[in-house]
């Protein structure tokens, strides 16, 4: 069968789009690598045993089977789970996943209970929404037992959630099977969602009476803030203020301020506006830029701002990071535009030892860029209301990586080096909605698909997820970023100098290329203690527990290539045992997995379950016939994306 005519249009956005959008001649890490080596080549006469030995600040090449040697001390100690894929999640020995909250579960008192015949988006408004990628938890009073969960509805499969649509042809541009009906469902199925949760006798619930209980949509008002706010290119028909926009979409990862605020980040938005500019549209190299043109969603048939033809200023509305205090339930969400318009994977942020915020994000593209924020002002913790300005004023920088292993942040600052007016930039509004044009601009270094970046607080060391690029090519390739066609993706540690976030030098190496160690050709890198279970490829999402020790959510991985579902590893990042892996959770099948969040105390890990029962390539998967029925496993249940709760039996930290 046509390749076309059974890849889900959704996933294919979740992937990326195959876009790689980036056309400018900056280096990528690969080129300025190979020029290192190119040099040190001449010396040592060989490229292979130079970049390794250079750029591999770890143990061994190789996997086996071995368990830990006598000596090394690992600082995880579950026993971890065989690699492999059925209809079911897997969690390791001693531990409980409870499902907490699925697709469609009521979440206020008089909401109905879920029916997938009978489903309307006045109900699904009132509901759990669909493909859940971030998970927060919010402590109310400081407790590990009690608080909000803040979580992100990235996207929707509508060929598992609605009888009789099928895997739409991607050649019936129309999408002919979708109704306006099913398009509102799906937007009142995007956007997130908080719910207060609650711990009692070692189980966790939801508080179905709560007064923060909240839906956000594709439609919920939101404020557009800071330095883009009610500029020319922000007004459309329905807002000539250029200061209000109708809900967030495909909100990937995300982050929690110490304030106790909820960052939620618009991803692959491209994806969801129909019709072109002109070639001589004054938005035309903005939008190519993003990727725009190619919808994977039928909202443009219905809705006209999702329709370039009759709303040509829309796009520029979204891609931001969207800040909402979840402890509020009539706040209205703010888009702060500071933060730059990218498809934003995650904001996860560190308090700098100065007491201001930096904010770490990724921009998921092939060859696109990592950034970060920092803010004007300080974090207030006395006084939570100080804080809510503090992401409209501060500096976004774009990330360099020296061929040395040092790096800098490039300030993208409206009027600094070619970020002028002859060059399109008249006002930071312009550097803000056209972030990638600036970044290339300035000399960014292209990247393989920026991810999920997490500062750890006990050691100050970044890091950042590059979860795959199978365009990078063979001139590109080297020892510390990449391989050609980057299957597997690789991680990259960044330690900011002297432990200041706000500096703009950094050092930089590769912790661990990914893949399986024990097919030479993959050139993966993890540490010999690593088990064949302990591998993993895609990194994605990620979470620092309060120990300090790293975990890694998984998106890709073809079961039917590599006999393994995503799922969670646990990674040494410090002393002997650095580089090794240990698998932790598995996904069933057609899933990615999402999360990974703890509770302060460490004894409850926040775990999402994505897209599961999806079509692996090749395999059309419908409401019919899901390649799973996970989590209910009922005749006429379609799959149900959901979040679950992990905790260790008999209690304790998750270890
Ligand atoms: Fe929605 Fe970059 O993953
Ligand atoms: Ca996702
Ligand atoms: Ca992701
Ligand atoms: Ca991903």
């Amino acid at each position: 069968m046509d390749e076309n005519t059974t890849r889900l249009r959704a996933s294919e956005l979740e992937d990326s789009g195959d876009a790689g959008n980036n056309p400018t001649a900056n280096l990528t890490m690969g080129e300025i690598i190979a020029a290192r080596f190119n040099r040190r080549d001449l010396l040592r006469g060989s490229l292979a045993v130079a970049a390794i030995s250079a750029t591999l600040g770890q143990r061994a090449l190789a996997a086996n089977e071995q368990p830990a040697k006598k000596g090394l001390s690992p600082s995880f100690d579950f026993k971890e789970i065989e690699a492999g894929v059925d209809q079911t999640h897997h969690v390791a020995e001693g531990y409980d996943a409870q499902i907490l909250l699925r697709w469609g579960d009521p979440l206020f008192p008089d909401t109905p209970e879920f029916d997938p015949a009978s489903q309307t988006a006045e109900k699904q408004r009132r509901q759990f929404g669909y493909n859940s990628d971030f998970v927060g938890y919010i402590p109310i009073d400081g407790s590990s037992d009690h608080g909000l969960l803040v979580v992100n509805h990235e996207y929707t499969n509508e060929e598992l959630m609605f009888p009789g649509v099928g895997v739409q042809d991607a050649k019936d541009i129309n999408f002919s099977k979708m109704t306006k009906d099913l398009v509102d469902i799906e937007m009142a199925a995007h956007g997130g969602a908080v719910v207060e949760i609650r711990r009692r006798d070692g189980r966790w619930e939801v508080v179905r009476d709560s007064k923060y209980t909240r839906r956000i949509t594709a439609e919920t008002p939101m404020d557009i803030t800071g330095p883009a706010a009610g500029h020319d290119r922000m007004k459309t028909a329905a807002d000539p203020s250029g200061r209000k926009v109708g809900g967030m979409i495909n909100n990937c990862a995300g982050g929690v301020t110490p304030w106790g605020t909820w960052l939620s980040c618009e991803e692959n938005f491209n994806g969801y506006f129909w019709g072109k500019v002109a070639d001589d549209h004054p938005e035309a190299k903005n939008y190519k830029r993003y990727g725009l043109g190619s919808p994977a969603y039928a909202w443009g048939r219905f809705h006209d701002r999702f329709d370039l033809a009759k709303e040509p200023n829309e796009p520029n509305r979204f891609g931001w990071v969207v800040e909402i205090d979840p402890f509020d339930p009539n706040f209205v969400p703010k888009k702060r535009t500071a933060l730059g318009r990218t498809k934003h994977e995650g904001a996860a942020g560190i308090t700098n030892q100065d007491g201001r915020y930096v904010i770490y994000l990724g921009d998921d593209e092939r060859f696109d860029y990592v950034y970060k924020f920092v803010t004007a002002g300080k974090v207030d913790p006395q006084n939570r209301a100080a804080n809510f300005g503090l992401l409209d004023e501060g500096t976004l920088y774009v990330a360099k990586y020296n061929a040395d292993g040092s790096g800098q942040w490039l300030p993208l600052v409206q009027g600094k080096g070619p970020l002028t007016e002859a060059n399109g930039f008249k006002s930071q509004a312009d550097v803000l909605v056209e972030t990638r044009r600036a970044a290339d601009l300035v000399g960014a270094t292209k990247m393989d698909r920026p991810e999920d970046i997490e500062a750890n607080p006990q050691t100050g060391r970044v890091y950042v997820m590059l979860t795959n690029n199978t365009r990078r090519k063979e001139e590109q390739v080297d020892a510390a970023n990449p391989r050609a066609n980057n299957a597997f993706g690789h991680i990259v540690e960044m330690v900011p100098q002297g432990g200041d976030h706000a500096a703009t030098a950094f050092a930089w190496e590769v912790l661990v290329k990914c893949g399986d160690p024990s097919v030479a050709s993959v050139g993966a890198t993890f540490s010999s203690e690593t088990t064949k279970n302990g591998w993993f490829g895609m990194p994605d999402n990620c979470a620092i527990d309060s120990q300090g020790r790293l975990w890694i959510s998984t998106d890709g991985n073809n079961a039917k290539a590599t006999g393994r579902a995503d799922g969670l590893w646990a990674l040494e990042t410090e002393g002997e045992m650095r580089g090794t892996s240990r698998h932790f959770f598995r996904v069933p099948v057609g899933a990615e997995m999402c999360g990974p969040f703890f509770t302060p105390n460490d004894e409850t890990l926040f775990l999402a379950v994505q897209h599961p029962g999806e079509a692996e390539e090749g395999t059309p998967a419908t409401f019919e016939t899901p390649a799973t029925r996970w989590p209910d496993f009922k005749d006429g249940m379609p799959p149900r994306p959901s979040v679950l709760v992990v905790t260790k039996q008999g209690g304790g930290k998750i270890a």
